[in-house]
């Protein structure tokens, strides 16, 4: 489960701004308000999580890189909101499908190149049933979920926003969600407004969206789970009141497809997009999923081989969606390793990764809450955390502070990690103080 930001205020020495440097030294005064914390999803729990830590303990071997130490300390890793490890059975996957079936897709008519094809297609079957898409015909592999947002931003707002129309953030988008409307609204003429977070749940304030949102509104473009405060979105809510105006909703789902169970026709959205390298899966390998009749409808967004259908010396004629949407040679060993990271979560029943990490959570907010000065530690103790603005600066500006440090769970973390990070925190503030 992603955390919320454990450490407002505080960052690394010598990283970010004057005021991500001046606010160490109010790191020691500074406690951890219950109300700045996106609690709402967790289990408090102040004894370690016997069910959920056994799930941890048993996915432990699938993961090589967990068993290494960093400075003479066991790998603590709680860096799973900026990218997941991969499992064993991804990587094989990769190494089978260089090994026995590698060749270029949709193009050869010889046996490997019906191999390669077949695969790279049961990983977009895998995908679609993974987020309970209606068709593969609605999933396009992108290079990563800021991809995706890119297609859509190119494709459909580049020929359907114009001056008047208004596109609807929040000030909680990852700027892979926020740069690329900025630039469409920019070349468009039309304008981007940011429904704002409230002060104490730092959830998306919907009374605002509410009377944000106007026939003016031609797409609500919003994160799903902010990978930087956890808060979820009530995207359902945020879907009707689109379809009411007739607006396009756009979900960035990179913190919630690793995490807990997807239905894209449950979620009401347009779009999604997510990253595999979150998902147990490989970089350079992320998705949209799009309704296939508005996909029908979008021109293409990059141009070349793959994505044509006949071309002339003065025109061309493109593939239907998704292929056309996939110019040039696709990441098909990539493709391979998310079918099979796609296989792994789904063995493990979403439902159990998330009450997994909910319970996790829960014990680790509980710990945190009782440590009573917060402040900075380094991977001198093995602890792999973020610290930066996560590239959610103006969420950052929005909540007065420079920087945060952002501790985020996964599916092969344990209480007995909790503790030992616990441990490490309490002994750097005890240098602190
Ligand atoms: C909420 C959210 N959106 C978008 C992204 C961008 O993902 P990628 O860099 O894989 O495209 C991230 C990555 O951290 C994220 O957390």
């Amino acid at each position: 489960m992603l955390l919320p930001s454990l450490l407002p205020g505080v960052g690394l020495a010598g990283h970010g701004s004057s005021h991500t440097r001046t606010s160490l030294a109010q790191a020691g005064t500074r406690r951890l308000h219950d109300n700045r914390l996106q609690a709402s999803t967790l289990e408090r729990a102040s004894t370690p999580p016997a069910s959920g830590s056994r799930l941890g303990e048993a996915l432990r071997q699938d993961f090589p890189v967990l068993h290494q130490q960093v400075n003479g300390q066991p790998l603590i890793y709680f860096d799973n909101a900026a990218t997941s490890q991969k499992p064993l059975q991804v990587l094989q996957a990769m190494e089978d499908y260089y090994k026995q079936s590698n060749s270029n897709v949709h193009r050869g008519v010889h046996h490997l190149a019906g191999k390669a094809t077949a695969a790279y297609e049961a990983a977009r079957e895998k995908l679609a049933a993974f987020i309970g898409a209606r068709s593969s015909r609605e999933v396009v592999w992108t290079k990563n979920a800021t991809e995706g947002i890119n297609l859509v931003a190119y494709s459909w707002g580049m020929s359907n926003l114009k001056a008047g129309d208004e596109i609807l953030c929040s000030v909680a988008e990852h700027h892979s969600n926020l740069v690329p409307w900025q630039l469409v609204a920019q070349r468009t003429g039309a304008t981007l407004r940011h429904v704002p977070i409230k002060e104490d749940t730092q959830e998306i304030d919907m009374e605002a969206f509410h009377t944000m949102i106007s026939p003016r509104t031609k797409l609500v473009a919003m994160v799903h789970v902010s990978n930087m405060t956890g808060a979820i979105l009530p995207a359902q809510q945020v879907a009707e009141a689109a379809r009411q105006v007739g607006a396009k909703v756009l979900l960035d789902c990179c913190q919630s497809t690793p995490h807990m169970p997807i239905n894209v026709e449950q979620l009401g959205a347009d779009w999604i997009v997510g990253s595999g390298h979150k998902m147990c899966g490989p970089t350079g390998i992320g998705f949209l999923w799009g309704r296939q009749e508005l996909l029908d409808q979008m021109p293409p967004f990059q141009g070349g081989g793959e994505m044509i259908e006949n071309v002339f010396l003065d025109h061309s004629t493109y593939a239907p969606a998704p292929c056309r949407f996939e110019a040039g040679t696709p990441m098909i060993a990539e493709a391979v390793g998310m079918g099979a990271a796609v296989d792994y979560l789904t063995s493990l029943g979403m439902d159990n990764v998330h009450n997994h990490e909910r319970e996790l959570g829960g014990y680790l907010y509980d710990r945190l809450s009782r440590v009573n000065h917060i402040s900075m530690f380094l991977d001198q103790d093995g602890v792999a955390v973020r610290s930066g603005h996560h590239c959610t600066q103006p969420l950052h500006q929005q909540l007065s502070i420079g920087a945060s440090s952002r501790a985020s769970l996964y599916i092969y973390n344990t209480a007995a990690e909790v503790d030992k990070f616990i441990e490490a925190l309490e002994s750097t503030i005890k240098i602190f103080d």
